[in-house]
C-alpha cells in the first residue's frame, strides 16, 4: 500500500519541494528511510514507532515500511518530517486515504506522540502560500509564526492523535487566526538620556543611525562605550512590516525565534571568542550567523581587537554587500546581513594608554600588535571613528536630564525619509549603501567643498574608499540638517569622524 504526502525543505532562507512517499508491504519487520537524509531523519524511525503506539494506534509489525524523501539527489535534514511520516504510516494502517494534495505537515515527534517545534516554519509557510497549498499543519508552538502568512489555513497541532483525527473524521482543529505584526519602537533599549555628557559620541551615533554608518569607539575602560552602543537601537526608527518579516524569517531558520515575532530591531553582541561560522554563518547545513541575526539592526563587537583576525576579516565582504554568501559543494546560498556595526576598543591592551591619571603598562610593541589586528581595508569600511574619553565626576553626577531618545529618533526618521525619497527607485535604503555611481550622482560638492576634500585627501593620505566614505557621511549630515546640497561645514564635520586611524 502506498501514500504520498507533500513537504518542503529550507535551503538558506528559501524552500524547495520534497515528496514523502510511503510504501508498506507484508514482509520482515523493517523500517527504511531513503533519499539523502541526515542522522536526525534516520533517527525518526526510533521516534515514530513509540509515538504511534503511545498515541493509541496500531504499528504495522510484520510489515516492511519504506519511506522515500524525493528528490533523491538533494540533502535533507532535521526532524521536521517526523509528523508527516508517522501520519502517513497510521493512515495506511487504517486504510484511509484522504486527499492531502492541498496540505503540508511539519513537526517533530516525541516518544509519547506530542508534537514539538521545528525551525524554519515562517519560510515554509511562505512557500506553502506561494505554491497554492490551502492547509498547513504545524506544531502549536510554531503556529503564530506560520500565521504571519495570510491566505492559508494554519492548524496548530499538539499531538499525532489530534492530527489523525482531524485528517480522517472530526475536523476538530481550529485554524490559527492571522497573527498581527505589532511594530513597536525599541522601548526595551537603553534610553540615550541615561548617558551623561559624551555629546560628541551621541552626535556620532545619531549620524550612524541616520545613514546606517558603521562606527568604531576608542576609549579607556569604563568610559561608557558599551553603554553608548546599547543606546543605538533606541534612536533607530521602528522596523517596517517588510523588514520585520525579513528579520523574523532569519530567526525562524536559525531556530532562535522561541515563539516570538521580531518587531524590534535586533541588537547582537557576540563575545570575542566566537567562531568564524557562528559570526558569519555556515556549517554543513548552513545556518545564519550573528551578522545575519543582526540584519536591519545593530551588531556590537566589544573589545574589537580581541576577535581573531581571521574572524574580523570575514566581516569585510558582508559589510560591503549587505549579504553573506556561503559556498558549499552543492552550490552557494545567501543570507542577508545589512547591519550597523558598532565596534569598541581600548587604546591599548591594558586600557590606560594616554590616560591622564593612570599609568599604561603596555610596551610599544604590545600596543602596535593590538591595533594591527584590525586591517586597513576593514577600518575603511567604518565611517565613524570616535574617541570616547572618561568623563569627569561632575558631569557624571549631573542631575540635569539629557535629551531623550525619542527626540533624537524623530530627527533620525526625518533624515531617513529624505533617503527613502532619494532611493525610491533603487534597492538601497541608506546613504551608507551607496555605490560609486550613486555617490557621483548624489554627493556633488560646491567649490569650497571640493577644495576642502582635496586638501584632506592629500594631508591625511585617504584611500579611494576612505574618500567615498567621507562623501557618504557628509550626505547624511546634510540630510540631518534637511539640506539638499552638501556644504563645506558638512564635509568638515564628516572629516572629524574619519581622520583617526585613516
Ligand atoms: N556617560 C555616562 N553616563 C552614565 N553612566 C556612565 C557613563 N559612562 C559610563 N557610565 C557607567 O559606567 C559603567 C561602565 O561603562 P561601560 O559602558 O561598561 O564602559 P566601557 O564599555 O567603556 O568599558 C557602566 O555602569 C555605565 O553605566
Ligand atoms: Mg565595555
Amino acid at each position: 500500500m502506498f501514500l504520498k504526502l507533500n513537504s518542503a525543505a529550507t535551503v538558506g532562507l528559501d524552500c524547495l519541494p520534497v515528496e514523502i512517499e510511503i510504501d508498506i508491504n507484508r514482509g520482515q519487520s523493517k523500517f527504511f528511510i531513503v533519499g539523502l537524509t541526515d542522522a536526525s531523519i534516520q533517527e525518526a524511525r526510533s521516534r515514530i514507532q513509540p509515538a504511534i503506539k503511545n498515541s493509541g494506534f496500531d504499528y504495522p509489525y510484520n510489515f516492511r515500511i519504506l519511506v522515500n524523501l524525493a528528490p533523491a539527489n538533494r540533502h535533507k535534514e532535521g526532524p521536521l518530517y517526523d509528523l508527516a511520516m508517522a501520519a502517513g504510516i497510521v493512515l495506511i494502517q487504517k486504510k484511509i486515504f484522504p486527499d492531502l494534495s492541498d496540505a503540508l505537515i511539519f513537526g517533530e515527534l516525541s516518544l509519547d506522540g506530542q508534537v514539538k517545534r521545528v525551525n524554519g516554519v515562517l519560510p515554509l509557510a511562505m512557500f506553502a502560500k506561494e505554491n497554492g497549498y490551502k492547509r498547513l499543519f504545524v506544531p502549536q508552538e510554531n503556529s503564530r509564526e506560520a500565521a504571519l502568512v495570510k491566505g492559508i489555513a494554519v492548524y496548530p497541532v499538539k499531538t499525532l492523535a489530534e492530527l489523525i483525527s482531524n485528517l480522517t473524521e472530526k475536523f476538530s482543529l481550529i485554524p490559527e487566526s492571522p497573527t498581527p505584526l505589532e511594530l513597536i519602537t525599541p522601548d526595551n533599549a537603553t534610553d540615550m538620556s541615561v548617558v551623561k555628557g559624551q555629546e560628541f559620541a551621541k552626535r556620532a551615533l545619531e549620524i550612524a543611525a541616520s545613514g546606517g554608518h558603521n562606527i568604531l569607539m576608542n576609549g579607556p575602560p569604563g568610559s561608557g562605550k558599551t553603554l553608548l552602543a546599547k543606546t543605538l537601537p533606541s534612536i533607530l526608527p521602528a522596523l517596517n512590516p517588510t523588514e520585520a518579516l525579513e528579520v523574523t524569517k532569519i530567526y525562524s531558520v536559525s531556530g532562535t525565534l522561541a515563539g516570538k515575532l521580531l518587531s524590534e530591531r535586533p541588537f547582537r553582541s557576540p563575545h570575542h571568542t566566537i567562531s568564524n561560522v557562528a559570526l558569519v554563518g555556515g556549517g554543513q547545513y548552513p545556518r545564519p550567523g550573528e551578522i545575519s541575526l543582526a540584519h536591519r539592526g545593530v551588531l556590537f563587537l566589544d573589545e574589537f581587537p580581541e576577535f581573531p583576525r581571521a574572524v574580523l576579516e570575514s566581516l569585510r565582504q558582508p559589510l560591503e554587500d549587505g549579504v553573506v554568501t556561503i559556498s558549499r559543494a552543492q552550490g552557494s546560498l545567501n543570507f542577508p546581513a545589512r547591519f550597523i556595526l558598532v565596534a569598541s576598543q581600548n587604546p591599548c591592551p591594558c586600557g590606560y594608554y594616554s590616560d591622564p591619571d593612570k599609568e599604561c603598562l603596555c610596551s610599544a610593541s604590545q600596543i602596535l600588535n593590538y591595533h594591527k589586528k584590525i586591517s586597513g581595508p576593514l577600518l575603511d569600511r567604518i565611517d565613524l571613528h570616535i574617541e570616547v574619553p572618561r568623563i569627569s565626576f561632575n558631569k557624571l553626577s549631573d542631575e540635569a536630564p539629557s535629551e531623550p531618545s525619542e527626540k533624537i529618533r524623530a530627527r533620525v526618521e526625518k533624515a531617513r525619509d529624505r533617503q527613502r525619497q532619494r532611493f525610491l527607485h533603487s534597492t538601497i535604503h541608506t546613504n551608507s549603501e551607496m555605490s560609486n555611481r550613486e555617490i557621483t550622482r548624489y554627493c556633488q560638492l560646491d567649490l569650497d567643498g571640493k577644495e576642502l576634500i582635496k586638501n584632506a585627501v592629500q594631508k591625511f593620505n585617504l584611500s579611494a574608499r576612505g574618500y567615498h566614505r567621507i562623501l557618504k557621511l557628509s550626505r547624511t549630515i546634510a540630510d540631518l540638517e534637511g539640506q539638499e546640497n552638501i556644504q563645506a561645514p558638512h564635509l568638515a564635520e564628516a572629516l572629524q569622524f574619519r581622520i583617526k586611524n585613516s
